[in-house]
């Protein structure tokens, strides 16, 4: 009999297709988190693949002991007891790699909008741009360009690596700052060729990201990193990007610096309270905003499909 895998998030079609390959039948229909545990046990699911929305706490995993696997297509697994799953010797895999590249673009698409105003420019358009067009062209009349600016990148891992190819691809100069990293070698693929650079880090401490930076991305796995504190020590009209874990950026402090003009914008796309998050934040003129959408491209999707895959054959066949 074959292996049944409920992906109760979806999972992206070629995914799917190398499961059905290596003989797994692979349901995709959305059960509720109140009858998930019925749900693994009346049809022997030995396999249970999420994203977020799908929560597997203590109480699915004690009620399911024919569940092998537990997949999460993507990197967070704040959704997962992990280690208490990984004690009953259920197998937790995640696929940490495959949607950096965008969530690195969506950086640049934040910082790009923010450079030259797109998101208050998107905002009024529609509703003034018939009758103040050229109030408007005032307004935003002083852009600048990323080229030739310095970006600080805090939290060097998969992400912040591939935010520093794109800057280094935009002319940009970059700043790293990671305490477990000194050094990185970064491959940059231009037109099939590789360009290899190294990113020397043991000469940035914090304190000199914060001073010299045009721009601030952050790529740490949580916890507060910016605060009124380290953003007194910034450039005036520095610009913030948060697209790793709510709350990095001190939303308080964040909002404190972007009325005060100390930092002239910022973008995000993550949010301490998700799903609701703080109506100020939402409403500041000052910011461009995503839902949590770093991850949520087709090519992302497909990678992660792809690796979840392998790690589920690896684990059960
Ligand atoms: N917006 C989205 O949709 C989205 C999608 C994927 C990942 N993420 C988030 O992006 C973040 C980074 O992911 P990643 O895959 O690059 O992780 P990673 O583990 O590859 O890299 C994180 C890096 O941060 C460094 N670090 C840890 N503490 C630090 C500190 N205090 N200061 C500076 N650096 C520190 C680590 O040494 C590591 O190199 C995570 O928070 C992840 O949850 C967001």
């Amino acid at each position: 009999m074959s292996k049944k895998i409920l992906a109760n998030d979806g999972i992206d079609a070629q995914g799917k297709a190398l499961l059905e390959k290596a003989g797994f039948t692979v349901i995709t229909e959305k059960v509720a988190q109140e009858s998930l545990a019925a749900a693994i046990n009346d049809h022997n699911y030995v396999g249970l693949t999420v994203r977020s929305a799908t929560k597997v706490r203590k109480d699915v995993i004690d009620a399911c002991p024919g569940l092998k696997l537990i997949g999460r297509g993507g990197v967070g697994m704040d959704n997962i007891d992990v280690d208490y799953a990984r004690g009953k010797g259920i197998a937790v895999v995640n696929t940490p790699a495959a949607s950096s590249h965008s969530v690195a673009e969506l950086v640049f698409a934040h910082l790009f909008n923010s450079v030259r105003f797109l998101y208050d420019s998107n905002r009024q358009m529609p509703a003034n741009g018939d009758t103040q067009f050229d109030a408007l062209k005032k307004k935003y009349a002083k852009g600048i360009e990323l080229k030739g600016k310095t970006i600080g990148i805090v939290g060097f891992g998969r992400i912040g690596q591939s935010v520093a190819k794109i800057a280094l691809g935009c002319g940009m100069k970059v700043l790293a700052f990671d305490p477990y990293v000194t050094q990185a070698r970064l491959d940059l693929d231009i037109e099939g060729a590789s360009q290899r650079v190294y990113v020397d880090l043991a000469t940035v401490p914090f304190e000199r990201l914060l001073a010299e930076s045009d721009f601030i991305t952050l790529h740490v796995p949580g916890g507060k990193s910016i605060t009124k504190k380290e953003i007194a020590q910034m450039k005036n009209g520095v610009i913030l990007v948060n697209a790793a874990r709510g709350g990095v950026i001190d939303e308080a402090d964040l909002i404190e610096a972007l009325s005060s003009g100390k930092v002239a914008h910022a973008g995000l796309d993550v949010f301490e309270n998700e799903p609701t998050p703080n109506k100020a934040l939402l409403s500041h003129p000052k910011i461009s905003l995503t839902p949590h959408i770093g991850a949520a491209t087709e090519e992302a999707q497909e990678r992660i499909g792809i690796e979840l895959a392998e790690k589920i054959i690896s684990a059960l066949s």
